[in-house]
Formats: structure tokens, sequence, C-alpha cells
């Protein structure tokens, strides 16, 4: 797989995008035997349309159809179908595309490259790109680079990415940066006073572990992401029914997703103080499982009842949050694959995310439209509070009914970050069901771009 561009060279393919309303310039303007093949080919400019053009010794151009706006606003990505479907060669843009829509159609094609290979020889797709001019290619293929890193943790499954292999990971990507790291382990967890970890992953053969690296200057803004790394989740002892495990490999998509971020971050050089915390877990089910109603202490104090052993990732993100909150960070982000209810509600493709700041939730709307990353405000619905208080403990960790179950989890979260202004907590989905252009089918890195561009802009500040 490739996640670079091409080396410029003069001898590169030329591709034209062409949009529907732009054909009829395209007939004036190209070489007769070039509108005569498109015509004879039946290609019109549809959106998704790739044609290539020979030539007496190979390929002379090859045009992309652009569709309409109507067609090209619906999903992004588009430029995606030209990096699988061209044959193998170097090509580069030659017209039809500017700016932003030139930089987003290098980046889809980029993350289009994407292979799982791991347990199964697979060719990539072949075609590759020259940088287009103008854009920050060095910059793209570092998010393409943390996207791809993203999408293999959460493809690799559960008997090869358990909590130790997600260990292993996470202290490689701090050692390629220079970052320290440290991992909280087993018992070590109870004495350091992470006790909501360990219930929740002591059932299983890895013993659970609280992962923490920081990075970066002291005296930049300090960015906390912590992220769900639940390995994998049978549901405890509130099993899953086997429809519903089917694609729990992915319940460490959080701790995936700000993996890749931090590698973007690293990467690009921005100035802030990293600070990456993961709760590495699997929800397995054994005599020493926690239960169903069993209380638990949190790390901040909070008693915690358990009504549903499958509500584990808000009970590991809650000693993480804790302890993130400890420090007073000037930007908290959490990312989780927390609640089934957040794709009944929105969906596979846009991640609901749930912040008090306003200004905050603009500038995450505002990015996650720019780099085609989609995200929607949710809200922490004050009056929904009663429902995560029981009788017997301060919190429920799975409030009967399941009445807007992703904001309740939202709401547990926040009970835990107490001194953070700035909190953003993204129930991202980790996944996609079906590829489209720039996503393959399986792992995917939801959230990490549009939280790049905010975190990019809040240190120039
Ligand atoms: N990891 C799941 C959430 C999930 C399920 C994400 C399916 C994506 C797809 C989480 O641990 C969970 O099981 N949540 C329960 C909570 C409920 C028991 C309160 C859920 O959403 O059903
Ligand atoms: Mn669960
Ligand atoms: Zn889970």
């Amino acid at each position: 797989m490739s996640a670079q561009f091409a080396a410029p060279t003069d001898a590169a393919i030329p591709i034209d995008v062409i949009a529907s309303d732009q054909f009829e310039t395209f007939e004036q303007q190209a070489a007769p035997e070039t509108v005569a093949w498109a015509k004879a080919n039946g290609f019109t400019g549809k959106l998704g349309q790739v044609l290539c053009v020979p030539s007496g010794s190979g390929i002379s151009r090859a045009l992309v159809g652009w569709g309409t706006e109507k067609t090209r606003t619906r999903d992004r990505l588009h430029f995606g179908y030209a990096a699988v479907k061209l044959p193998e060669g170097v090509y580069a843009i030659a017209s039809g595309l500017e700016d932003d829509a030139l930089n987003e159609a290098a980046l889809a094609w980029l993350l289009s490259g994407y292979v799982f290979d791991r347990y199964k020889k697979k060719s990539a797709p072949k075609a590759r790109l020259v940088a287009p001019q103008g854009v920050d290619a060095a910059r793209i293929e570092a998010i393409v680079a943390g996207d791809f890193l993203t999408r293999d943790l959460i493809n690799i499954p559960a008997s090869d990415m358990g909590p130790e292999a997600l260990e292993a990971a996470f202290l490689k990507v701090a050692q390629e940066h220079g970052a320290t790291a440290q991992a909280i382990c087993g018992d070590d967890l109870l004495a350091q006073n992470f006790p909501m970890v360990h219930a929740v992953g002591r059932a299983s053969d890895q013993a659970p572990r609280l992962l923490d690296m920081v990075w970066g200057d002291d005296t930049a803004p300090k960015i906390t992401l912590v992220g769900k790394g639940v390995c994998f989740d049978t549901g405890g002892l509130n099993i899953k029914p086997g429809a519903s495990m089917g694609l729990m490999k992915k319940d460490m998509g959080g701790a995936a997703t700000v993996l890749g971020l931090a590698h973007m971050i690293m990467t690009l050089g921005i100035r802030v103080r990293l600070r990456v915390i993961v709760p590495a877990v699997e929800n397995s089910i054994s005599a020493g499982a926690f239960r169903p109603q069993d209380v638990l202490t949190s790390r901040k104090g909070l008693t915690v009842e358990i009504n549903n052993t499958d509500a584990e990732g808000r009970l590991v993100l809650a000693d993480a949050l804790a302890l993130a909150d400890e420090e007073t960070p000037d930007l908290l982000v959490c990312k989780a694959t927390l609640t089934g209810a957040a794709r009944v509600a929105l969906g596979p493709d846009v991640m609901p995310y749930y912040t008090d700041d306003d200004t905050l939730a603009a500038e995450i709307a505002t990015a996650g439209a720019a780099v085609a990353d989609p995200l929607w405000r949710m809200p922490f619905w004050e009056a929904y509070e009663g429902m995560i208080e029981p009788d017997v403990a301060d919190l429920d960790n799975a409030p009967a009914g399941g009445f807007a179950g992703s904001i309740t989890a939202a709401l547990f979260l926040r009970r835990f970050v107490e001194n953070t202004a700035n909190f953003v907590h993204l129930d991202i989905y980790g996944w996609t069901p079906s590829a489209k252009p720039g996503r393959t089918k399986g792992g995917a890195c939801m959230s990490a771009r549009a939280m790049l561009e905010v975190i990019e802009a809040r240190a120039a500040k």
C-alpha cells in the first residue's frame, strides 16, 4: 500500500476532471479523437466515471467524471474512484480542480490506497498520483499515515490485538516520535487507583492496562486525547448476542483513532504538549468477571452501580478521563466506540460529538465540513441527568429503558471531567460497512482529520 505521492515526472499521465455541465466545453476544446473516444464509451462526466484515452503506446490521458454539485456534495472524497479504477501508472491532475477541491482530491486518492493484507495476499491499487501544485504533500501524507495506522489497528482481530498488542502498538508510536510513555498493568491499576479499568479488564487472560504518553513542549497548549481501548467486547456477563458481538474487535477504535491522530500531530510537529491516554482491556467472561449490581468506586471517588456489564466503555473511560482532568488540560478530547445508540441516531457515517463549549463546537463543525470528516453536535441534555442516577450509588452505568443511549453515555463521562473547560467526547463508529471512495471496508479513522484541524488552529493561537 502506498500512503505517498509519486515523485514529480514529466511523463505523468494527465487527468482531466470533467463535471457533467462541463462536458460541452470539453467537447469543444479537446482533440476530436479524444471526444469521439469519450462518447463511444458513454463518458458524460457523471460522478464516478473513469476513462483512459488510448494512445499508440499506452494511455494518453485519463478522464474523471465529476458529476453535478448535487451528487458531489452528497458525499465526499469522490476522487478516490480514480485511484482505484485507473490502471498502473503515474498520473497528474491536469485540469478541472482547484484549491480546496484539489486538496481533497489528493487526500482522497491516497486514502484509497489502503489494503489490509496481513493475513492474505492482496493487490493494492497500482495507480500513483503526483502531488498537485499548491497542495501540502507532506501534510497529506502524514494524515494518511495516521489514518492507515488506525485502520490497521482496528482491522487486526483481537487474537493479535489484545491489550498486550495494543500496548506494544502504543509504545511503538511513542518511541517513533520520542514521546515518554508508560503502562500501568494488572494489579498496579489497583495500587495506582484505576479501579474501574481493572474491574472491566480483570476477567481476561491479558491483564488490563492504562497507557499514557506525553510529547512536546511543556509550555505549549496542553492537548489530551483519551481513547476507548476495549480490544474485544463480549458484553461481559451480560453477553452480547452473536450478531452484536460480530464486530467487536473494533471496540478499541477510539484508542486506534487517538493513536492515528497523535501520529499526525507528532509527525507534523504541531506546537502542543500532547498527552494520550488509553485504557486497554478486554471485556471478557470468566469467574472473576465484574457482575450486574456490583458497585464500583471510581478513581474520582464516584460510585457506580453496574446495571449492564456491556456498558463497559464508559467505566474504563471514566478513570482515564479523571486522570486527564487532574492536570486541567487546555483541550480534552475523548473518542470511543461507546454506544449502539449513536448508530441508531446517525448511522455509520456521521459521528456525534458532545461539548458544552459553543466556540469549540463551531470549530469542530467547520473543520469536519472542511476536511470531509462528517460530525454532528448532540446535546449534553441536562434533564436526562436523572437517568444516570440510581438509588444505590452515585451513577448508573446503564440506565433502564435505553432512551437517549448516546446522550446518557456522554453525560456519564462528563461527570468525570470537572476542571477542564474544553472537553469534547466523540461517539465514533470506527468502521466502514461497505467501501466508498477513500474508505475501504473495515476499520475506519473517523473524526481524526477534523480534530487535527481544530488542534492545529488552537496551537497556532
Ligand atoms: N461497544 C459497545 C457499543 C457499540 C455497539 C458500538 C455496536 C458500535 C456498535 C458498547 O460497549 C456497548 O455495548 N454499549 C451498549 C450500552 C448499553 C448496554 C447501555 C449499547 O450501546 O448497547
Ligand atoms: Mn459493551
Ligand atoms: Zn464496548
